[in-house]
């Protein structure tokens, strides 16, 4: 039987404040006294995110590892790829804290951080020293709250980081800066998209990807897909946090302002993911994030349309263990199904 630590760190982590919690999860993976998840993925999980080969199709959403402190530790946490940030061309402090709360009875978690980061400088020369990790790796970008050109960061952030990872993420889908949610003006969209697609980028052109709001109805959901479509996006992730608040929440914090992430994100998340493969009808990847925790979660995203996986919230309760029972059932499921891989599903 493999021994989880998390199941004694636990308690004590959330005793604290929600960001020291995780500033100690930080320290302690930078450390390398996390032990690592059993490793080696069945055979079956393999699949193929813009064109990297992933051994498993579950990552590490943006948020966690906002600064790249710790991305090149989250193979041995069983992982098949992993985005850092958000990233700001600037460093920037983020809003007032508190600003992070969990809402155990849920599952979920409500922040406003308001991308709090070290800025581009000191996360590209992390990425220099420590190089890629054995994975599949995403930057996440975000402009500057007080940006007064948000698509110019944008350009920057991609020129510059395209050399380090496999996919960019434009993050225009945060609910928790003045300008994080400017670009679902399709306008402004279709903008930055031209912006991008002037910039000459040699052979080091990653993956672009966008990552969109839960929080917009139908027919501008619609609008932006096409809108990415038309500008030729090479991916989308569906979906970043909700504004929302379901009316059957428990926590004592539901009522913080912020984006809810976590198993009340599961539902809307998946719906909207299953649209957004309806208007995509395949022309892309797309990467599923909301709510996962568990392998039938993680499959009814791989079943909706999803060719990987992302969390985050189902960490913060579950710890990394979470990672491998995700995967121990989704072979489960599989072989039930009579499903040769997760590649396979994907194509469907
Ligand atoms: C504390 C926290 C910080 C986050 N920071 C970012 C971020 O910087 N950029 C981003 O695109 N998403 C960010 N997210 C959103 C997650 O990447 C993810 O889309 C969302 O939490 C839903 O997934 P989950 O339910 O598995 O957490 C953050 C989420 C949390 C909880």
């Amino acid at each position: 039987m493999f021994f989880d630590p998390y199941v004694f760190a636990k308690p004590f982590l959330h005793s604290l404040d929600p960001e020291d919690a995780h500033e100690l999860t930080l320290c302690a993976l930078e450390l390398g006294v996390v032990p690592g998840q059993p490793r080696g993925d069945d055979p079956v999980l393999a699949t193929t995110l813009f064109g990297r080969r992933l051994s498993n199709p579950i990552g590490l959403a943006a948020g966690f590892d906002k600064n790249a402190r710790v991305y090149e530790r989250m193979g041995a946490q069983g992982f098949g790829f992993v985005e850092v940030g958000g990233v700001t061309p600037l460093p920037q402090r983020g809003n007032p804290r508190p600003r992070v709360f969990r809402l155990p009875e849920d599952g979920a978690v409500i922040n406003r951080m308001g991308f709090p980061n070290e800025g581009a400088a000191a996360m590209e020369s992390r990425l220099r020293r420590k190089g890629r990790p054995g994975i599949g790796f995403g930057i996440n970008l975000a402009s500057n709250a007080d940006s007064a050109d948000p698509a110019d960061d944008f350009v920057g952030l991609a020129r510059r980081f395209a050399p380090y990872a496999d996919y960019l993420t434009l993050d225009v889908s945060c609910p928790n800066t003045a300008n994080g949610q400017v670009f679902q003006d399709p306008a402004r969209l279709a903008d930055l998209l031209a912006r991008l697609a002037a910039v000459e980028w040699g052979a080091a052109r990653p993956a672009l990807v966008a990552k969109l709001s839960p929080d917009v109805d139908d027919a501008l959901l619609e609008r932006l897909v096409t809108t990415l479509l038309g500008a030729r996006i090479d991916g989308i992730i569906v979906a970043n946090t909700t504004r929302a608040r379901p009316a059957d929440l428990r926590g004592a914090r539901a009522h913080e302002a912020g984006g809810l992430s976590g198993t009340p994100l599961f539902g809307p998340s998946t719906a909207m993911l299953a649209r957004v493969r309806e208007i995509t009808a395949g022309a892309v990847p797309l990467i599923a994030v909301g709510g996962v925790a568990s392998g039938a979660d993680a499959y009814a995203k791989l079943c909706a349309g999803a060719s990987a996986v992302q969390l985050y919230t189902g960490l913060i309760y579950g710890g990394t263990a979470l990672v491998t029972r995700i995967k121990r059932e989704l072979v489960a499921l599989l072989r039930r199904d009579g499903s040769p891989s997760i590649a396979e599903i994907a194509a469907r």
